[in-house]
């Protein structure tokens, strides 16, 4: 696949990375990524034709080399379907739903958690740091299990149980962070960068952004089966497209896909945006009504619609405040009870339940069709963004989150020092450390996974003797999970190192082996080792209940 990354305020282009976070150049962190629209204008066409419906269908306008189907659970390709009721209602024969509902786990961002964690598992990331309003840790959390990439969620503590629950259910570590969003990030960003970790940044990752735009496309080909085609064989666009927004990534995709098909041929116009938030906390609609390109924060957030709850869009405003501008669309804001009303008549009306950050967008179909900014005969496509899955409270248990209470006197602008500290807490509080021993990637990996998805570890992995016996002495472990035949030094030689070593000498040892030993083997194992079993016996659940019973 031939793309690049350019710079959005220098020019400046690079090959792609994505643990690269800056323009080389000028240091922006504002960069996005190019194709080679000439060539894909000829080729991609015909490409279209044999392939399914969802997201990897437009693989050579993403940035994932090897799209990997064992991560995929069916993303991208949901409905766009007419609402005839609302329309009626509305006098718009042409309302259309985009039921984004219809993803994996209920969200549009499934889009950009299958893209971006794609894109993670394909640089090799195995551990990784989100902040989230909601949905966006549920969606991260549905593809890091399937990746096996461990997921720390910093969550604002107004967030609702149910979504925080379903974040828990995949094995994502919860904390909850009493504050803000904007505050949650800020917390997430510093503990990412304590632990050195991968921290997702919102608009800013390139995959996140690149994923929405597989909605535009979406759209343009659904919409031309629906209309029927153009004569110019053009695909169709809708003259508006309607999307609530929080961080404001949704649009800011959405725009980019409809520009590449333009681009391309494919299509001969933009729609108009129109971007909706929750009044309450409508940074980007305040600056647009006083013409402003940069948004003023809101500190103190006050709608119950946390989802939509970004009090500082930063530079993403700008971006769509300068996309509206040269291609239409407006900003507007809804108050939660107009939105909770919306989400009602949706539902009586046309038989779609959504969320009420999904149902702001709604209200602001009927607001902007009232006002006038969209025309009886304009046709209209709404993100129907969003939907929450109950978990069974008893799944749980008890103590699946984790409480971040922010320091006193804690500045927006100068986080550091307070913030150190309670963060260690974090840190400290500390999972049992379980050290993978054997050659066997296959078998390691197996081990992490039934290790990762039954409860919390510290995992290390190395595979061979000698790593295993300098990383007892450096890290500790309270278990090692040891293979026997190993080239060079196999494991009955770590064990004689093992215990030769005060300081290692007590580590519990489970060792694990494919081959039937010998009397004489099995005496040089005993009193060594807590417990012995056989390669193939993983899977019956024997070794998770040893792991279990050790640190009961
Ligand atoms: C249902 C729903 N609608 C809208 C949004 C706003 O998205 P963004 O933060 O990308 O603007 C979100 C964000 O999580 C969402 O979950
Ligand atoms: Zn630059």
């Amino acid at each position: 696949m031939d793309f690049f990354i350019k710079c959005l305020d220098c020019g400046h282009q690079t090959p792609y990375n994505i643990t690269s976070l800056k323009c080389p150049v000028c240091e922006s962190t504002w960069r996005e990524a190019q194709y080679d629209f000439d060539e894909l204008a000829k080729t991609l066409p015909s490409i279209l034709k044999n392939r399914p419906f969802n997201i990897w269908r437009f693989r050579e306008l993403l940035p994932v080399n090897n799209p990997n189907m064992d991560l995929s659970l069916g993303e991208g390709g949901t409905p766009l379907f007419r609402a005839p009721n609302l329309g009626m209602m509305l006098g718009n024969p042409n309302i259309f739903i985009k039921d984004e509902r219809q993803g994996p786990t209920s969200s549009f961002k499934d889009r950009q958690a299958s893209i971006t964690i794609s894109a993670l598992k394909e640089a090799g990331i195995t551990e990784m740091v989100v902040a989230s309003t909601g949905n966006v840790a549920i969606s991260y959390s549905a593809y890091a299990a399937r990746a096996g990439i461990k997921l720390w969620a910093f969550l604002t503590s107004l967030v609702p149980i149910a979504k925080m629950r379903e974040v828990a259910l995949y094995g994502t570590q919860v904390i909850k962070v009493t504050g803000s969003y904007d505050q949650a990030k800020i917390v997430a960003a510093e503990f990412a960068k304590q632990r050195n970790l991968f921290l997702d940044q919102g608009a800013k990752t390139i995959p996140s952004v690149e994923a929405m735009k597989t909605i535009a496309f979406e759209i343009a080909e659904q919409l031309t089966t629906l209309q029927g085609p153009k004569p110019s064989g053009k695909l169709r666009v809708p003259d508006w497209y309607l999307q609530s927004v929080s961080g404001g990534i949704g649009p800011l995709g959405v725009i980019k896909g409809f520009a590449e098909l333009q681009k391309m041929g494919m299509t001969d116009r933009m729609p108009k945006i129109g971007i909706l938030q929750a009044e309450g906390c409508a940074p980007m609609v305040h600056a647009w009504k006083q013409g402003l390109s940069t948004a003023e924060p809101i500190h103190s957030p006050r709608t119950r619609i946390t989802t939509l709850a970004t009090g500082n869009p930063g530079h993403t405003y700008t971006l769509l405040y300068e996309r509206v501008i040269s291609n239409g669309g407006t900003f507007e804001s809804i108050s939660d009870d107009e939105a909770f009303r919306a989400m009602h008549f949706l539902a009586k009306m046309e038989g779609v339940s959504v969320e009420p950050a999904a149902a702001v967008a709604f209200a602001g179909l009927v607001k902007l069709i009232r006002n006038g900014a969209i025309k009886p005969t304009e046709s209209v496509v709404v993100n129907g963004t969003g939907h929450t899955t109950p978990i069974e409270e008893e799944v749980l248990g008890e103590n699946w989150a984790r409480n971040f209470v922010l320091p006193p006197h804690f500045k927006e602008e100068a986080p550091e020092e307070g913030l150190l500290a309670a963060l260690k807490k974090i840190t400290i509080d500390r999972f049992p450390r379980i050290a993978i021993v054997d050659d066997n990637p296959d078998v390691r990996r197996l081990i992490r996974r039934i290790l990762q998805s039954q409860g919390n570890y510290t995992i290390f992995e190395v595979d061979n003797g000698r790593e295993a016996v300098q990383l007892a002495q450096n890290e500790h472990p309270d278990l090692i999970i040891l293979d026997l035949m190993m080239p060079e030094m196999d494991g009955f030689a770590v064990l004689d190192a093992l215990h030769a070593d005060p300081e290692t000498a007590s580590i519990y040892v489970i060792v694990v082996t494919a081959k039937d030993l010998t009397k004489e083997e099995k005496d040089r194992l005993h009193g060594r080792v807590q417990s012995l079993m056989q390669k193939g016996d993983f899977m019956s659940g024997d070794l998770i209940d040893e792991v279990r019973a050790l640190f009961r």
